[in-house]
């Protein structure tokens, strides 16, 4: 499969950003919920002081941040489409005036990232990585602006167990893009996500991804059977 183009995934993120929540609350039994909380946790034990939250869609992971970490930490929810900030805006306003006053969301394309060196304690990304046109690339604009000790969060849909493979991908190829078309009305959008699924490293070749980019200390957490996995990384 070649590199996702980034107006073609731009694009159909804008198409499915209303009903994002909801096909993934569906299409995870609930699962992803337990997956992002595992992802902060992680930052909380680190203790950052400043986090940006890379391809942050409808803000999810920023607003568990907020809840986990003290009101002094400030989050930066950033992805290169509109529409999904705007759920993430909405859900911030709906929350009311003075809830997550600490995070803001701000439009930045995760390959030139609108940020200076070394001006932030931790960077998440969850289910962005495998979006992104040129992983080596992301993972230098991300390694750039974190300060020397800061660390870096992926969680990402991962390469199973091979005795769970032919149920995982019966389910990616004939289930998901139905009960998904029929919920966000774009059938192609899960094909393609499927697609993405399907061909992404395993946890040890994304780990020396990682590595390669010039991380340290890289690890990497199965979950559900070994269909998501959250790797760690020092700057
Ligand atoms: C599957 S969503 C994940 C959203 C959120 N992190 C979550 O856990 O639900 C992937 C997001 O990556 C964003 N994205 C893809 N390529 C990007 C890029 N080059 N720069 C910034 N955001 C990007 C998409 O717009 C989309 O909102």
């Amino acid at each position: 499969m070649p590199a996702p183009d980034p107006t073609a995934v731009n694009s159909m993120f804008g198409r499915i950003a209303r009903r994002y929540d909801l096909a993934n609350r569906l299409l995870s039994g609930g699962m992803d919920l337990w997956w992002r909380r595992r992802l902060v946790a992680a930052v909380h034990r680190t203790a950052p002081g400043a986090v940006l939250d890379l391809a942050t869609g409808s803000g999810d992971v920023a607003f568990a941040l907020a809840r986990a970490l003290p009101p002094s930490a400030a989050i930066t929810g950033m992805d290169f489409c509109q529409p999904m900030l705007d759920e993430a805006d909405a859900k911030k306003g709906a929350a009311g005036p003075n809830r997550f006053a600490n995070v803001i969301f701000r439009q930045g394309d995760g390959l030139a990232l609108p940020l200076p060196d070394a001006s932030v304690d931790a960077v998440t990304i969850a289910f962005g990585l495998r979006n992104l046109a040129d992983r080596a690339r992301g993972l230098g604009e991300m390694r750039r602006v974190l300060r020397p000790g800061g660390r870096l969060f992926v969680l990402e849909f991962s390469q199973p167990s091979p005795w769970f493979r032919p149920f995982y991908f019966f389910y990616l190829r004939k289930i998901l893009p139905f009960v998904a078309g029929v919920v966000t009305g774009d059938r192609a959008a899960y094909v393609y996500l499927n697609e993405t699924i399907e061909q992404f490293p395993d946890r040890a070749a994304l780990a020396e991804e990682i590595r390669t980019a010039g991380f340290s200390s890289v690890s990497a957490r199965g979950m559900s059977f070994g269909i998501v996995a959250l790797h760690e990384a020092a700057r």
